[in-house]
């Protein structure tokens, strides 16, 4: 079972986005080297996280998919070049990641029947010489996933892959039921320049994961006596990697339960989740980064541990675009010095791993860019747009007996996850833009005035009331606290993107022109972050709800709506006439088309 057959997550809107109407500046193809050398100290740190599949980088040639555009391949040329040359300047350099490996693209999710999802991708993940990676929350939604992390991919990484709050239930050698770390709790080691270093692997408290899957709060974490045994020596710095957001989360707690024991060893922080790049001090000889999403970003930290003492120490940071102009220019190398076997190999077997798949299966070509929250909704420019006015009539009226009669089809913004950029739309486009998993239902013979009454309602209400349970005490279901907490991401990605926009066009620069769009990051670290400077690219805010034009005025029409949203659809129909009292009963399947298989079908209609 695929994660979005299960969870037909759906509903996921930018609510935060403010709604900023600038025009993406020029799109001109300028080259935009990084701007400056990166500041290398006694310890420095590469870091990814929330990889989400995106081992091939982003391949489309819109603004700003070229600036990510280095494959796996590329990064572990580039893994491979920093290790030299931290050995050329006698110092350490250490590799991290911070989880989410699985749902994304077709590289992980889009594997035969039989199959495991990321079994595949993770085999070049291996080919990374990482020195600590955590375990992410996408790594708990499917069992049979953290089986593999656990069985497979654990055993490979030998120690290094940490969950320190997380376990497993397995059967043992006497087929007992036993719960065990999905990794390892801890990590203690000696860099190459013989420090030592104590490392974590701890996922923020949440309780959406499969059964069999146990996520300790991360509060009784710390008060484990086996997390008392690991921090009871001093090491030289811990390192704290984790599926975790920088700010506003549970580091503080594991923070100043270290901190009791010692206050003054430096603590290196690596989290994640977020999807954002983000840095804070929790003191001055600490350092917390976040690098991002889907290899747009590495993170890097640097510290100087010379100073000695209980002064702050001297840490930098930087984001790094994620593509080879970047890790040429931090290398020193031309494009033809630049590549290695190892790389190459990689590349090689992802782009036979995309053919296996049949993800390069082209449906059509897109005529444009339709992005999510660059272009407001309803435009041409808009994802969402397409969807509804195009999409979705086309397609649906192909593929219904219900042909002819007007109707009314409603469904959730959430229910697209990425952008579409203009050139070949492939089978891989359509399972990373719209993976979700939904049955169009409906319900005949609504009458006009009630149906169209049904989308502003909704929008006033929002999605928050997607769930049952008004008035009866129901419990959370477990896809409803996925569903929050996904959308929870998605909000604070698209918030910080409304941030980095405000904040740029309420003081332009000069040089603005002159800049290709990109991520604009002001996080609370001293001094630039950003490794390459950009422009930012327009956000706008999304409605919860959308849906078809109206068709002229008639007396009754058919009200076609995704199952995900069947409770609050009924219930929002119930409120806004009276004439009678609807129910699911009233619904049936208005097409065999399946939400995922839109887009393909459509781009075989309507761009071929
Ligand atoms: C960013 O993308 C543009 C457009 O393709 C390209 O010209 C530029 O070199 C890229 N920047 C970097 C740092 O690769
Ligand atoms: C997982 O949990 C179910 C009950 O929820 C149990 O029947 C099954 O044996 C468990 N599997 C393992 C591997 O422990
Ligand atoms: C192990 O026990 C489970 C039930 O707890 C059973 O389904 C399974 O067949 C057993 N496996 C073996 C190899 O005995
Ligand atoms: C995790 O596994 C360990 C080792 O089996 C066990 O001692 C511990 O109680 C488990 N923790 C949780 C929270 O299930
Ligand atoms: C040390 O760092 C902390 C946290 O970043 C900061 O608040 C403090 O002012 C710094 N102290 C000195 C002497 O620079
Ligand atoms: C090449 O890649 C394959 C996986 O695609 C891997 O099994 C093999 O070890 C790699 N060989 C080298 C020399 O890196
Ligand atoms: C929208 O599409 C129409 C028809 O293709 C075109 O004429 C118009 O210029 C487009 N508007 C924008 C803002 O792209
Ligand atoms: C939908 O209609 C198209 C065009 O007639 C057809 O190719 C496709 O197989 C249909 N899909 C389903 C799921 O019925
Ligand atoms: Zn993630
Ligand atoms: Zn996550």
């Amino acid at each position: 079972m695929k994660l979005t057959a299960w969870l037909s997550l759906g509903a996921i809107s930018v609510a935060s986005a403010s709604q900023w109407p600038v025009g993406v500046p020029s799109q001109s193809q300028r080259i935009s080297p990084p701007s400056r050398p990166l500041q290398w100290g006694d310890i420095n740190v590469i870091a990814t996280t929330d990889t989400h599949g995106w081992l091939l980088g982003h391949q489309k040639q819109s603004f700003p998919e070229p600036n990510y555009s280095g494959t796996w391949g590329d990064y572990a040329a580039f893994v491979n070049h920093m290790r030299e040359l931290a050995v050329e300047k006698d110092v350490d350099l250490l590799l991290v990641d911070s989880g989410d490996l699985h749902d994304g693209t077709g590289l992980t999710d889009g594997f035969p029947p039989g199959g495991v999802d990321a079994r595949d991708s993770n085999e070049f993940f291996k080919q990374i010489p990482y020195d600590v990676l955590a375990i992410g929350n996408h790594e708990l939604y499917i069992y049979a996933n953290t089986l593999d992390m656990h069985t497979n991919f654990a055993q490979h990484f030998k120690g290094r892959y940490l969950s320190s709050n997380v376990n497993i239930t397995v059967f043992d050698a006497n087929n007992q039921s036993v719960s065990v770390p999905v990794g390892s709790r801890f990590r203690k080691f000696q860099t190459r320049k013989g420090r030592s270093v104590t490392a974590f692997g701890i996922l923020f408290d949440w309780t959406g994961n499969d059964v069999n899957t146990t996520i300790q709060t991360v509060e009784d974490m710390v008060e484990e006596p086996w997390f008392a045994d690991a921090i009871a020596d001093a090491p030289d710095v811990f390192l704290l990697v984790g599926h975790m957001p920088v700010a506003r989360d549970r580091w503080p707690v594991v923070f100043e339960a270290i901190r009791k024991v010692h206050p003054t060893t430096p603590i290196l922080i690596f989290g994640g989740h977020s999807h954002i790049r983000d840095c804070l001090q929790l003191d001055g000889r600490s350092m917390s980064l976040a690098s991002g999403r889907y290899m747009e970003t590495l993170g890097w930290m640097s510290v100087d541990l010379s100073s000695g003492g209980t002064d702050n120490l001297t840490f930098s940071r930087r984001y790094l675009d994620a593509n080879r102009v970047t890790y040429q220019f931090h290398t020193n190398r031309a494009d033809r010095t630049f590549d290695t076997p190892e790389g190459r190999n990689i590349t090689q077997g992802l782009l036979e791993l995309e053919e296996r798949f049949g993800l390069t299966y082209q449906y059509g070509v897109a005529p444009q860019d339709y992005t999510m929250t660059r272009s407001p909704y309803p435009s041409n420019g808009s994802i969402l747009t397409l969807i509804m006015e195009k999409a979705v009539p086309t397609v649906l009226a192909l593929n219904t007996t219900r042909a002819g009669i007007p109707s009314i089809v409603i469904t959730n913004s959430g229910s697209q996850r990425f952008d579409i950029y203009k050139g070949p739309f492939t089978r891989n486009d359509e399972l990373t833009a719209s993976p979700f998993v939904n049955t169009f239902l409906y319900i005949p013979d609504v009458p006009f005035a009630a149906a169209t009454a049904v989308l502003p309602a909704l929008n006033d209400a929002g999605a928050e009331r997607l769930w049952p349970g008004e008035g009866e005490a129901v419990e959370e279901s477990r896809q409803e606290r996925v569903w929050r907490q996904e959308r929870a991401v998605e909000a604070g990605y698209a918030a910080w993107l409304a941030d980095m926009h405000q904040r740029y066009h309420t003081q332009p620069s000069a040089a603005a022109q002159e800049l290709t769009p990109g991520y604009v990051t002001s996080d609370a670290c001293p001094g630039l972050g950003d490794d390459t400077p950009h422009a930012p690219l327009p956000a706008y805010r999304l409605p919860d709800f959308i849906a078809s034009p109206t068709p002229a005025p008639t007396e009754a029409v058919d009200l076609v709506f995704v199952d995900f949203m069947e409770a609050q659809l009924i219930r929002t129909l119930n409120e806004v006439q009276t004439e009678r009292v609807y129910s699911l009963a009233d619904a049936g399947v208005y097409s065999p088309v399946l939400t995922n298989e839109v887009l393909g079908i459509y781009a075989q209609v309507a761009w071929n």
